[in-house]
Parts: C-alpha cells; structure tokens; sequence
C-alpha cells in the first residue's frame, strides 16, 4: 500500500512562460456548466482540475431556435448555438467570482471571424480570474464560423496564431472531430503555437420526427455528444497524441473514471467531462476520486506515469 497520496498534478501548457498546472487532470468541459457559478452550488467545483465557461463571443448571442437538445440512442444532440452573455458581460461579472477561486479558470471563445476571436481574446487581456483560453474552432452548430475554423488547416493555424499574438494568456485549441485526418489540424495548431490541444467537439447529427416529417432541432443540424462519442473520441485522442509534442485534452463520452483512464491511456494529459455531468451534475469529482483511487490501488505515484500507457511502443 502507497504511504502518501498520488500526485495528479498536470502541466497543461508546458511551453508557456505562465504554465497552466491543475491540482487533477478533470476538467468540466466547455458549454456544461455555465459560467460555473450556479454549478458551484450543485458541485464541489474546487476539487476540479480546472472549469471551462461556456463558449463566449464579442456580443451577446441568443443561440438558435428551439428544440436546441434532442436524446438519441446513447447520446444527446444539441445546437444551442452559441447562447451567451458575451465578453464584457463576462469580465465585468463572472471574472470577479473567478478571481476568489482556488480552481482554474479557461474561458471558451467563438467567433464569426478572426477579427472577432482577436477581439474577444483582446479584451481579456490583464483581466484577473482568467487562467487560459479555449479555442473553439469546432462548434458545428452555427451558420459562420466556429467549425469552419478547425476543418481547414491553413485557416485553423491562421485563428491560433492571431490569437496567440493577441494574449498572454495559455491558449488551447478545442479541435473538431468533423474531419478527414485529425493529425492534419493538429499538426497545423501546434504550429501556429498552440500551448495545447483539447479534442473532441461533437459531431455533426440530426434526428427527424417521422410524424411531423421534419428535424427535430429547430436548427435541423446539432451536435452529437455523450457515451456513442467516446470510441471516435478516443481514437483521434490516441491519432494526435502521436504527432504533436504538446498536452492533448481528450473529451467526448467520458462517464466514470474508467473512461477517463481509457483517455490518459491513450495519451491525454487531461479530460473534460460535459454530457455526464447534465445527468449527474457531480460526476466529475467522482471522476477525479476514482482516479486517484485505481493509482493508488495500482501503486502509481505520479498520473503522469500513465499518460500513453496504450500507446504503440515502437
Ligand atoms: C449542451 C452543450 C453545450 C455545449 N457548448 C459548447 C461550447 O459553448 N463550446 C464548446 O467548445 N463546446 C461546447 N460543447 C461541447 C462539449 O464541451 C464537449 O466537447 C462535447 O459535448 C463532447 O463531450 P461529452 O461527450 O462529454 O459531452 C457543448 C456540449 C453540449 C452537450
């Protein structure tokens, strides 16, 4: 039996001056959770590695039109479309609230343009209670932007870059499963700088109600998350973890702790949990404690000593 407790510590962006180290490698993923306040009511948020606020804009955004969430087997279709309160609204009354925290903050943004990821990016610059950003170049439910980011190389490069010039701040790249060669993209952002990258989005679906004869979602296109995700998100976790020489954050159909060691398996330095968590709000600290309990039934001292442990030795 282990005298002292694992360490979970991880190194998220280990290239940057500021590093972005978080106490355990459990992340609430983007779009879950809010801005995190309400959550932290519901949850022990402090005993996360890390929360990620839902994806932010320039302006205020309404989102799409209702129904924006429809269940399928083994997963949830959503296009909520980038409701939010936008970046002014955030800094002056979230960021506030961060700022008392203990648990790091990455605030998700989305843009239209790169002008607009500039901007948004821009504002946030000095602001206290912000630890890092996410990128979404991923999301599949609007019309402009977001996914048309992360399918094109050049241009997913071109975003990180800019964005990259424009903070100090950490910056991660959440990265679309919506592709042909996921390696493809993540070669590219990692190139342009990113610190890491955090994969999978969801994936492009629809649902039609036979009665109605017409799509479920009143955006018809949403984006499939939860449980039927994780075989495709493990494998692209496990595809890009062999080419980039930065942290690689695995997310998609993460339910217990089994999964997310399946995740750090295949290579990633952390997960972040987001359909699991609309069911049972605190499933993600018990996906940390169930974590810190298999290393230390395991006799592993450091997470970090599993990080690609199913990967190709050769
Ligand atoms: C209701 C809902 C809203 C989401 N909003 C965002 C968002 O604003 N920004 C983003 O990058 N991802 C967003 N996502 C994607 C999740 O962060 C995550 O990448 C995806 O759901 C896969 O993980 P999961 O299977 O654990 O849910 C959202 C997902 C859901 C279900």
């Amino acid at each position: 039996m282990m005298k002292n407790s694992p360490d979970l510590r991880v190194q998220l962006a280990p290239r940057h001056p500021r590093g972005l180290i978080l106490a355990n490698p459990v992340m609430i993923a983007s779009g879950i959770a809010g801005y995190g306040v309400e959550y932290a009511e519901i949850a022990d948020i402090q005993a996360l590695g890390a929360v990620v606020c839902k994806g932010t804009t320039l302006k205020p955004r309404e989102g799409n039109p209702q129904p924006r969430l429809v269940e399928t087997a083994g997963g949830l279709l959503n296009s909520i479309g980038w409701e939010n309160i936008g970046i002014d609204a955030l800094i002056e009354e979230k960021a506030p609230i961060w700022a008392s925290w203990q648990v790091p903050v990455i605030v998700n943004i989305a843009g239209e343009t790169i002008d607009e990821y500039v901007a948004v990016t821009s504002k946030l610059e000095g602001v206290p209670g912000i630890s890092g950003i996410e990128l979404n170049i991923s999301c599949p439910n609007v019309s402009s932007g977001g996914m048309e980011f992360g399918v094109d190389p050049q241009l997913a490069a071109q975003v990180t870059s800019e964005v990259k010039a424009a903070t100090t701040l950490p910056v991660i790249v959440k990265l679309s499963p919506n592709v042909a060669d996921i390696r493809e993209i993540a070669l590219a952002v990692e190139g342009a700088g990113a610190d890491a990258i955090s994969l999978i989005n969801t994936l492009k679906g629809m649902v039609i109600d036979i009665n109605k004869r017409k799509p479920c979602l009143g955006n018809t296109v949403g984006g499939l998350s939860g449980p039927a995700i994780k075989p495709v998100a493990l494998h692209m976790v496990f595809e890009a973890v062999k080419v980039v020489h930065i942290p690689v954050i695995g997310c998609g159909g993460i339910a217990c702790a089994e999964d997310a060691l399946e995740f750090i398996m295949a290579g990633a330095s952390a997960v972040q949990i987001g359909t699991a968590c609309l069911t049972i709000p605190d499933s993600c600290v018990s996906i940390s404690e169930g974590i810190e309990r298999f290393l230390r039934e395991k006799g592993i001292n450091n997470i970090t000593d599993i990080v690609g442990a199913a990967q190709d030795k050769s």
